[in-house]
């Protein structure tokens, strides 16, 4: 079964209150969904290789650790999943992005793709999706899938509010992806949404409805 982490800090906890708000606007919105992604990139990335390297200060030369290992990639689940990329890149600038569309149908509430661009060495690439809700799980499910069609081998989901529902979902499906999120909700609404949530990430982020 994979890891599931609850991240545990003050500062996301007063963020995300800040976030639910229905009367935080889209602007307050979109900096406060990037500062969370960038506090929860640091707990992500958190067991990721080092190794040491010689580096020269202006009083001596020392051996120093520095990241190894495989190249990073984020994948960002369209739309909502963008509000998290410029965050997570501020910690780490180097990882290539790549982008699945895939959106819910309000009826049957499963995910319809349309687009996929991805890295060409996506399979080479410790890879981070993202997405600010996991409700039923399929998009991140569906997500997840196709990224492993597309050759993935180590992927790790990281969501902001998760519903029991979806993470269930995401672990029976996926069992090698660890799940980080930042707050574990009460359970989904009769439409597939959560509760208590934040409402529709999408239209807060871009400011559609
Ligand atoms: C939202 C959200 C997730 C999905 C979660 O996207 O950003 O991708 O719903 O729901 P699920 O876990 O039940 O699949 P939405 O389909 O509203 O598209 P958008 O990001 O373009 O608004
Ligand atoms: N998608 C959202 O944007 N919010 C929810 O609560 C569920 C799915």
């Amino acid at each position: 079964m994979s890891k599931l982490t609850q991240l545990n800090h003050p500062l996301i906890f007063h963020k995300m209150a800040l976030i639910r708000d229905k009367n935080t606007g889209a602007k307050d919105f979109r900096e406060l969904v990037e500062e969370v992604s960038m506090l929860m990139a640091y707990e992500v990335t958190r067991d990721l290789q080092t190794e040491y390297v010689e580096i020269e200060t202006p009083i001596c030369k020392t051996k120093h650790r520095v990241l190894s290992g495989k190249k990073l990639a984020i994948v960002p689940i369209l739309r909502a999943g963008l509000g998290m990329v410029d965050g997570m890149l501020k910690l780490i600038p180097a990882a290539k992005v790549g982008h699945i569309g895939l959106y819910r149908d309000e009826e049957t509430l499963k995910p319809v793709e349309y687009f996929c661009k991805l890295p060409q060495d996506i399979a080479e690439r410790d890879i981070m999706v993202v997405d600010p809700m996991l409700a039923t799980g399929g998009s991140a499910a569906d997500a997840l899938t196709l990224l492993k069609e597309k050759g993935a081998k180590n992927l790790r989901l990281v969501c902001l509010i998760s519903a029991p529902e979806g993470i269930k979902y995401v672990q029976e499906a996926h069992p090698d992806v660890d799940i980080y999120v930042g707050a574990i909700d009460e359970k989904l609404n009769e439409h597939g949404y959560i509760v208590p949530g934040l409402g529709d990430a999408g239209d807060r982020l871009f400011g559609t409805k």
